[in-house]
């Protein structure tokens, strides 16, 4: 799959954008606060349905107007698509080929993307939930059946919570327990079998980044001696005194660990970017061997923070990948990518196609 056409209307710093994409290589640049990342945040809210600035609605409108709207084709061997997303005051609105019932989740099978932007080293230094968005991302894509499951899973959850902060009775309680702990080993299954597929693309990748062998283990949020029925039983006092669930899938984490140390705290920013942009192609690796297409790979200025040498290592592993690349730089920066790249120049949110 490739966008081959992107439009965008009303959002951000653009009122109307229109690109045409090439299948493999495109290179936006322009000044700072020309709208380059605004640019890249468009089309990934357009698979995504949220912003990787983690930005709102009401922020991603361009000032005075009320609704966005995003279009994108998408073409692969012999077929297109056409994808559409409205927010704003109207709410969200989404259509893949005409059809408005597939919500969010018809827009990520149809767009499947990653992003590597400035802030992509908290992959590795930030919280347990940027790694489980991480792996679950490529569960999504590998196990079809994981997203139902997950939602019931998170259903369960909140109530059995509800009731932790309403002062529920034990009985009470533990009447949820074995549905909810049903639902929680699912998602380990399926996790830790997608891990096991993942994790030597990781440790592969990595390793030629890094030079050095780096360790990733997937912990599934409990104690790996009981199930998870039990570990409920024996948190008790701390789920009725914390008023919430504190075992199960939700607490899950992959421990990076490279050259005897914590990636998280012992390594240098530089180094936990490199090791974060691995893992995302890492990803995008077996996504690909699984959905049997390249994949779009969005980067925002991936330039910022690595010297020369593990500029070319990551942008030679990316070649190597054959997804269709997005990126971003403040110059025009040819060497940035291969062969013969569309390429735009951004100013004050207009963008005209150079080469
Ligand atoms: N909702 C909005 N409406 C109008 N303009 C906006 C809105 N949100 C952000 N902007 C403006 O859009 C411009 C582009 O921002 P963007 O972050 O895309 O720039 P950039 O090219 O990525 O810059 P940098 O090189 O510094 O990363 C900024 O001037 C910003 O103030
Ligand atoms: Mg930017």
């Amino acid at each position: 799959m490739s966008l081959t056409y992107f439009k965008a209307t009303n959002f951000r710093v653009f009122q109307d954008l229109e690109v045409n994409l090439h299948p493999q290589y495109n290179l936006i640049y322009g000044d700072n606060a020309s709208g380059k990342t605004s640019l890249l945040e468009a089309i990934a809210y357009l698979g995504r349905g949220r912003s990787f600035r983690e930005a709102n609605t009401k922020e991603l409108l361009k000032h005075d107007t009320n609704d966005f709207l995003l279009f994108g084709k998408t073409s692969n061997l012999q077929q297109v698509a056409k994808l559409g997303l409205t927010n704003g005051s109207g709410g969200l609105g989404v259509s893949v080929n005409g059809n408005h019932k597939g919500g969010l989740e018809s827009l990520a099978r149809a767009l499947p993307l990653q992003i590597i932007d400035p802030n992509i080293h908290n992959l590795v230094a930030g919280s347990p939930e940027e790694r489980r968005r991480f792996l679950d991302w490529v569960v999504f894509h590998v196990e079809p059946s994981y997203l139902k499951l997950w939602r019931n899973y998170k259903r369960s959850l909140k109530q059995r919570n509800l009731l932790l902060k309403n002062n529920g009775s034990l009985d009470e309680i533990r009447s949820w327990n074995k549905g909810f702990s049903g639902l929680g080993e699912s998602i380990h299954l399926l996790r830790s079998s997608v891990f096991e597929i993942l994790e030597p693309s990781l440790a592969q990748i990595t390793s030629n980044f890094l030079g050095d062998e780096v360790n990733f283990s997937y912990e599934r949020g409990w104690h790996d001696d009981v199930s998870l029925e039990q570990a409920l039983i024996k948190n008790e006092p701390r789920d009725s005194h914390l008023k919430s669930t504190q075992v199960g899938p939700h607490r899950a984490d992959i421990s990076i660990s490279f050259d005897a140390r914590t990636a998280k705290k012992q390594v240098s920013r530089g180094q936990q970017k490199l090791l974060a942009c691995a893992m995302v192609l890492g990803s995008i690796e077996i996504v690909q061997e699984y959905t049997e297409q390249p994949l779009l790979l969005l980067l925002d200025d991936p330039a910022a923070e690595l010297d020369g040498n593990s500029i070319k290592k990551l942008m030679d592993e990316v070649v190597l990948l054959g997804a269709q690349v997005i990126a971003t730089s403040i110059d025009f920066n040819k060497t940035l990518l291969p062969g013969e790249p569309h390429v735009f120049h951004v100013e004050h949110g207009q963008i005209k196609q150079i080469i």
